[in-house]
């Protein structure tokens, strides 16, 4: 590699994002001819006290911040991050949506990747971002401690390209988080322990803050000051551990220009549905003239379960900004505070017309590489199941069982070891099979009326593929324990999402359907709650690649697999080995 290295703090790289111009000036990033820079950061994992709806309490958190720093890139650049865990937990951080091209080892889930990062010791993620530009976020990848570890993942076009949009006159990254009141770690291990749901969180955080609408909270506000007649980039992300966000700013449209680093067909809505896992960058347009109003941004659930739910709604407000001056306008503490609607808490069909705006750019310049024809086919049901209860103890799940979760109703269970240095080193005792189903082993009427047994089996099971296989997932919602929308997520790729519908899939019917044209290119999908979606990948990226529903209760319940994807024949189809400070388990 050609890339030159460069120190840079990421108190430095956060101003670019008031002025992204002055990267071009900055004399710390030295650039070699065609590769990108390499930017460093250093991420210590330390214990902070905070304050949340009146109560303190201690989080885990990055460089006391939280939400977490900013990680800035453009794209081919290399990032460099030093991770120190200081805190009595195991921890390991996963760069949501980064493609990790033969990087695998820098990925970050833990057991699946790399064994975690045990108290006292480091790790050093190394990888480059190509062919990505966009919002992505950075979150740990152990059991729930994702609640406080997360934080914005900015790649900006290379130098001397431009956005294929209008130059936005400033950039604010908008977070979405769930904040508990419990330690969220006690939360998932009581009810792992009881076979019950969890206790749902106690407030939804913009930026970390919870906003007026709950107790004790008017001064933990976020404001977004505006001036009139400017375009704004907000980058919006979702890193709640367990609810899609309907969001919405009173009185504004936007247009939606990208998904998960990935420019789409602009257009125009007032009312947006997100994902935990799901990044999108919208552009919001001030009116010409300071109104004598200020403005409430809004976000709440989209809901379809059968369980409880956090029931409640982020406020941030937008606020213009008024010459000191002009005599006309009210102070803005007098002006009046407008609400948005928001669509109903189950508003499915909303949700389904809104996912199916969102089309790949499709042009020269960036194209939809879907795949027109299929390697392979594959079918995984999602959704909710139950485990029996161990002997000697009562549960507090369905029918006196534990609750799980599971694709093709095989929870998966976690290795002792990463599956990925197992697999690359051939151990004997591998901790794996590789017999998960490419179909359902025993096919049912998945969105009918659910079958009497709920019980799902336990295993590590993956699909092994070879290089660069063209592959078709459909997923399909069951009814098992009640139909329910479910996030799901690929490590190591970008997916076309090619259909999706209601009802049960009809492998007949539907593949007709399909845009093989235009299709929108994420790496976190919905699956329609009762319905199926169907997506396309490429395998041309070497190493073990996690799948899994991006609620967090669900994935530690088992919703989740993993795909090992072969080396290739020529040199820079492998993957190299790992790097020597590799955690061990
Ligand atoms: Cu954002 Cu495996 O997760």
């Amino acid at each position: 590699m050609g890339a030159s290295s460069a120190l840079l703090s990421p108190a430095v790289l956060m101003t670019f994002l008031v002025a992204v111009g002055s990267l071009m000036a900055h004399p710390e990033v030295v650039t070699a001819k065609h590769a990108g820079s390499t930017r460093h950061y250093h991420f210590d994992i330390k214990l902070k006290n905070i304050t949340r709806l009146c109560r303190t309490k201690s989080i885990v958190a990055v460089n006391g911040k939280f939400p977490g720093p900013r990680v800035i890139a453009r794209e081919g650049d290399r990032l460099v991050v030093k991770v120190v865990n200081h805190v009595p937990n195991n921890i390991s951080i996963h760069w949501h949506g980064v493609r990790q091209l033969r990087s695998g080892w820098a990925d970050g889930p833990s057991y699946i990747t790399q064994c975690p990062i045990q108290t006292g010791q480091s790790y050093v993620y190394n990888f480059t971002i190509s062919g990505q530009r966009g919002t992505l976020f950075w979150h740990a990848h152990f059991s729930w401690l994702r609640a406080t570890v997360y934080g914005p993942l900015i790649i900006l076009p290379k130098r001397n390209e431009s956005y294929p949009f209008v130059k936005p006159y400033k950039e604010v990254p908008i977070l979405f988080g769930e904040w508990f009141n419990a330690d969220p770690e006690a939360v998932i291990n009581q009810s792992l322990q009881t076979g019950a749901g969890p206790n749902v969180s106690d407030a939804y955080t913009l930026n970390g803050l919870p906003g007026p609408l709950y107790n004790c909270s008017s001064k933990d506000t976020y404001k977004l000051k505006v001036k009139p007649g400017k375009t704004y980039l907000l980058r919006l992300i979702n890193a709640a551990l367990n609810d899609e966000l309907f969001f919405s700013i009173a009185n504004h449209s936007f247009t939606v220009v990208e998904a998960d680093a990935v420019y789409v067909k602009p257009f125009v809505t007032n009312t947006l549905v997100i994902a935990p896992g799901q990044t999108t960058n919208v552009l919001l347009k001030t009116k010409p003239q300071a109104p004598n109003a200020t403005f409430f941004m809004l976000a709440r659930p989209y809901f379809t379960g059968m369980g409880t739910f956090d029931n409640t709604t982020v406020a941030g407000v937008l606020e213009y900004e008024t010459p000191s001056s002009s005599s006309s306008s009210i102070s803005s503490k007098n002006r009046p505070l407008l609400k948005p609607g928001l669509p109903a808490i189950n508003a499915t069909n909303f949700v389904a017309k809104i996912s199916s705006k969102f089309r790949s750019l499709a042009t020269t310049r960036f194209p939809a590489n879907v795949p027109q024809k299929v390697d392979k086919k594959f079918f995984f049901t999602v959704g909710l199941g139950s485990s029996p209860c161990p002997k000697n103890q009562t549960c507090q799940g369905p029918n006196g069982t534990k609750f799980a979760a599971s694709m093709s109703n095989i929870s998966f269970a976690l290795p002792r070891t990463a599956l990925l240095q197992s697999y690359f080193f051939a151990q004997s005792n591998r901790g794996y099979t590789t017999d998960f189903p490419a179909f359902p082993l025993h096919p049912f009427n998945y969105t009918g009326t659910p079958p009497n047994n709920t019980l799902v089996t336990n295993g590590t099971k993956v699909v092994v593929i070879p290089f660069n296989t063209s592959v078709e997932v459909v997923l399909q919602d069951t009814s098992i324990l009640g139909a329910e929308s479910h996030p799901l997520h690929l490590h190591g790729y970008n997916f076309y999402v090619v259909g999706q519908g209601f009802g049960n899939f009809d492998p007949n019917k539907d593949p007709a359907k399909f845009n093989l044209v235009d299709p929108v290119e994420r790496n976190t999908v919905g699956v329609p709650s009762g319905g199926w979606v169907a997506i396309r990948f490429q395998a041309d990226n070497p190493g073990v690649w996690l799948m899994h529903c991006h609620f967090d209760v669900h994935l530690s319940w088992g919703l989740r697999m993993a795909w090992i994807v072969s080396d290739g024949e020529l040199p820079n189809q492998k993957l190299p080995p790992p790097p020597s400070d590799l955690p061990k388990c």
